[in-house]
C-alpha cells in the first residue's frame, strides 16, 4: 500500500528493505516531546494568524496532549511503515481528531520540522551536561581544597619532574572541565535559533509568524535563511566536538587513574564500587570504570567524525542522509552524559596514598630545580651555569645512590665552593612546593585559595 502521508503519486508500497534504510522511527521516537512541543507552537501559531480555524487548531492540541499521554505512559504503537516520529506523530493524531489533523502540517515540511526538534533536544542534552560537568568540577574542587598540602611528583614525559601537590593536580582538571563547560554553553547560544517556518526549503506563502513560534519554543529569533535553516547541522557538530574534547580530558583523568592505582605507583585508592576483582587473581582490583571512561571517549570522537563525513559535500538543502546526524549525536551524548557520571563518583570517593605519594615526590631528583634557582638567587649565577652544576651534583647523587638533600656540604663544596649550608632548605620537597608562590603555582597556599574561589563559583 502507498504511504498515507506522501502516497498520492505512488501506487506501490516500499520495498521492506527500503523500509528498513529509510525508516528512523526505531531512533527518532526520542523525540517525541520535541515533536509535539514544536507542533503545537506551531499550531498555535496556525490559529493566532488565521491560517487555521481556532477550532480545528483546539482539535490539534487537544489531540497533542492526548498522544503525547499515550507515549509517557507506553500505550503509543510506533511503526515502522510510518518512517519517523513526525509521521508517527501525525497519523496518530488523524485517528484521534480525524480531518483536522491534516491541516497541522500546513505551512511546514518535515524539514523544518525535524531541524527544530533536534534543535531542541541538543539544547536540553547541553543544559543537562553543563549541569553534569559542573557536578564534577565541584568534585575535583573539594578534592583539591582537601588535599592542598599533599605533596606528589609533578610529571613531564611521565618521569618525575618537580614537586607538586595533589590538589594542583585536581584544580587543573576544574580549569579544563570549565573550559568544556563554556563550550557547550557557547555552542547552545548559537543553536538557539530557530528553523520552523523555514518549511521544506524556500520559507512558505502562507502568512505564518516565525518569530512568534521562535518565543514560544525559547528560541531566540527565527533563523535568517530558510535554506540555512534547514540544511544544516553544524549545531550538532559543535556540540559533538565540545563532547569529543571532554571525553579527551576525561581519558587523560582516566587514564592517570589507572596508573596511579597500579601496585607499582599506589598513589591512589579507588572506591571499591568503582572497582571490580579478578576472577582468577584473588589480588587483583582492576580500575574497570577508569577504563572504560578512557575507552569511551572513541565512541564520542566517532561520532563526531562520523557526522562531519555525513555532512561533508552536501549540496543544499535538506538531503536524506541527514537523517545520519541522530544516532552518532545520542550515543555520544549519552556516552558522555555516563562517563561525567562515573568520574564524579570515582573523585569524590578518591583517596590519595599520602605517604606514597610524599615518598615518590622526593624521588628522581625531583628539586634539581630548587637547587639552580638557588644558585641563581645566592650566588648571582646566571641560570645556565647553575644548570650545569645542579647536573653535575645529581651525577654525583646518583653515582652514591642518593637523593639531593643526602649529598654532604662537603661533596657539594667540590662541585661549587660557594654552597652553604642554606642550600639544604630548598632541597625538601615541602619547601620547593611552598616556594611556588607564582600565579597558579603548585604552593599550597595558591591551591587553597584557588579550591576555594572555585568552590564559590560553583556554588
Ligand atoms: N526522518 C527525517 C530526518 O530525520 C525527517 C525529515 C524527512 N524529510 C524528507 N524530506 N524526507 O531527517
Amino acid at each position: 500500500m502507498a504511504n498515507k502521508m506522501w502516497g498520492g503519486r505512488f501506487s506501490d508500497g516500499p520495498d521492506a528493505l527500503m523500509e528498513e534504510i529509510n525508516a528512523s522511527i526505531d531512533f527518532d521516537k526520542r523525540l517525541h516531546a520535541q515533536d509535539i512541543t514544536a507542533s503545537k507552537a506551531h499550531a498555535r501559531m496556525l490559529a493566532e494568524t488565521g491560517i487555521v480555524s481556532r477550532e480545528d487548531v483546539e482539535k490539534i492540541l487537544e489531540g497533542l496532549d492526548e498522544i503525547a499521554s499515550e507515549i509517557s505512559s507506553g500505550k503509543f504503537t510506533f511503526s515502522r511503515a510510518l518512517e519517523d516520529i513526525h509521521m508517527n506523530v501525525e497519523a496518530r493524531l488523524a485517528e484521534i481528531i480525524g480531518d483536522a489533523a491534516g491541516r497541522l502540517h500546513t505551512a511546514r515540511s518535515r524539514n523544518d520540522q525535524v531541524a527544530t526538534d533536534f534543535r531542541l533536544y541538543i539544547r536540553d542534552a547541553c543544559d543537562h551536561v553543563r549541569d553534569q560537568i559542573t557536578a564534577l568540577m565541584r568534585a575535583f574542587a573539594v578534592q583539591a581544597e582537601r588535599h592542598a598540602e599533599v605533596i606528589m611528583p609533578g610529571f613531564t614525559h611521565l618521569q618525575t619532574a618537580q614537586p607538586v601537590t595533589f590538589g594542583h593536580h585536581m584544580l587543573a582538571y576544574v580549569e579544563m572541565l570549565a573550559r568544556d563547560r563554556s563550550r557547550f554553553e557557547d555552542a547552545r547560544r548559537r543553536l538557539n535559533e530557530s528553523p520552523l517556518g523555514a518549511a521544506a526549503l524556500a520559507g512558505t506563502s502562507f502568512p505564518v509568524d516565525r518569530h512568534m513560534t521562535a518565543e514560544m519554543l525559547g528560541f531566540d529569533a527565527p533563523m535568517r535563511n530558510s535554506l540555512d535553516a534547514v540544511s544544516d547541522r553544524d549545531f550538532v557538530l559543535e556540540v559533538l566536538a565540545a563532547a569529543a574534547i571532554c571525553t579527551v580530558h576525561l581519558s587523560r583523568f582516566a587514564e592517570e587513574l589507572v596508573i596511579w592505582s597500579s601496585a607499582q605507583f599506589d598513589f591512589v585508592r579507588l572506591p571499591d564500587r568503582f572497582t571490580t576483582g579478578s576472577s582468577i587473581m584473588p589480588q587483583k582490583r582492576n580500575p574497570d570504570a577508569a577504563e572504560l571512561a578512557r575507552a569511551k571517549s572513541g565512541r564520542v570522537i566517532g561520532a563526531l567524525v562520523t557526522l562531519l563525513v555525513v555532512m561533508k559535500g552536501l549540496p543544499l538543502a535538506y538531503s536524506k542522509d541527514m537523517q545520519e546526524d541522530k544516532e552518532p549525536a545520542f550515543e555520544a551524548l549519552d556516552t558522555l552524559s555516563l562517563v561525567l557520571e562515573v568520574m564524579r563518583g570515582m573523585v569524590e570517593a578518591l583517596e590519595p596514598v599520602e605517604e606514597k605519594l610524599r615518598a615518590a615526590a622526593a624521588h628522581g631528583f625531583s628539586t634539581a630545580t630548587d637547587l639552580a634557582d638557588w644558585l641563581v638567587r645566592a650566588l648571582d649565577m646566571p641560570f645556565r651555569q647553575a644548570h650545569h652544576v645542579t647536573g653535575a651534583l645529581v651525577a654525583k647523587a646518583e653515582e652514591r645512590g642518593v637523593d639531593l638533600a643526602d649529598l654532604l656540604l662537603e661533596e657539594m663544596q667540590a662541585v661549587e665552593p660557594r654552597i652553604t649550608e642554606d642550600v639544604y632548605s630548598v632541597l625538601t620537597v615541602e619547601n620547593s612546593v611552598r616556594s611556588r608562590t607564582s600565579y597558579g603555582g603548585t604552593a599550597p597556599d595558591n591551591v587553597r585559595r584557588m579550591a576555594r574561589w572555585w568552590l564559590e563559583q560553583l556554588g
